[in-house]
């Protein structure tokens, strides 16, 4: 991590403060002075600042049931962010691991921890995830082998990777899949013939949503140990 984020992160003050300290030769890192904020550093190493250790606040991972006309971005655009829901402290250094569109609902992961949703969000480690889709029309039976074989995306040169569809009627359908692409629900469907009209995301790897709308709780150490095997 960053030496300015680590101040940040184990002292209560700003990323323009912490600069400030740090260039006017403030910190040392294993009895030397450094003044480069941008300089890595592990929690190894012993940090101090103004002749005292730091050490840096335990990271945090949260899941919370995202409502719809909320957005997931650490300030409010078009809609509110969805963390002015979240009542912690320095709600800005924290960022939500694999965002949902404002219409959507459902699971988030937020942390502070870049390494832990690196390991959501990051192609290679085919993070599961599953959506409950409402939909405009009627399902068609050969989607399912159409969505396990992949299917074209406008503007993709590859096919999505295989996806499982599960029928629960016939305008509604629960969703699996490993990538994150730009809505890429809506996409598959719209490559079917078919409109998302309410997407709902419940599940990510092994952990369940299982709070109320606009609810959060912290992750157990088995649900943030899911993501690290
Ligand atoms: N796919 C979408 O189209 N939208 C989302 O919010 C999530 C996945």
């Amino acid at each position: 991590m960053r030496l300015d984020k680590f101040v940040c992160k184990s002292t209560a003050l700003t990323k323009a403060q912490a600069i400030f300290a740090i260039q006017s030769g403030e910190l040392c890192i294993n009895g030397h002075v450094f003044t480069d904020e941008a300089v890595q550093v592990h929690e190894n190493n012993t940090i101090m600042l103004a002749g005292e250790k730091l050490t840096a606040r335990p990271f945090r991972y949260i899941m919370m049931h995202k409502p719809a006309a909320t957005i997931c971005s650490n300030i409010d655009e078009a809609y509110p962010s969805v963390l002015n829901g979240l009542m912690v402290d320095n709600v800005s250094e924290l960022h939500i691991a694999g965002r949902l569109d404002a219409d959507t609902t459902g699971l988030i992961l937020i942390t502070d921890d870049g390494r832990w949703s690196f390991n959501i969000t990051v192609p290679s480690k085919n993070c599961s995830k599953v959506y409950r889709v409402g939909l405009s029309r009627e399902i068609k039976e050969q989607v399912a082998e159409t969505f396990l074989h992949g299917v074209q995306l406008q503007g993709e040169q590859q096919l999505t990777l295989p996806a499982i569809l599960k029928v629960i009627t016939p305008k509604e359908v629960l969703l699996t899949i490993t990538q994150g692409k730009f809505h890429q629900v809506k996409r598959m469907f719209a490559a079917v013939g078919n409109r998302v009209v309410t997407l709902h995301r419940e599940k990510i790897g092994d952990i369940c949503l299982d709070v109320e709308e606009g609810q959060w709780r912290y992750l157990t150490i088995d649900e943030v140990q899911s993501f690290t095997k």
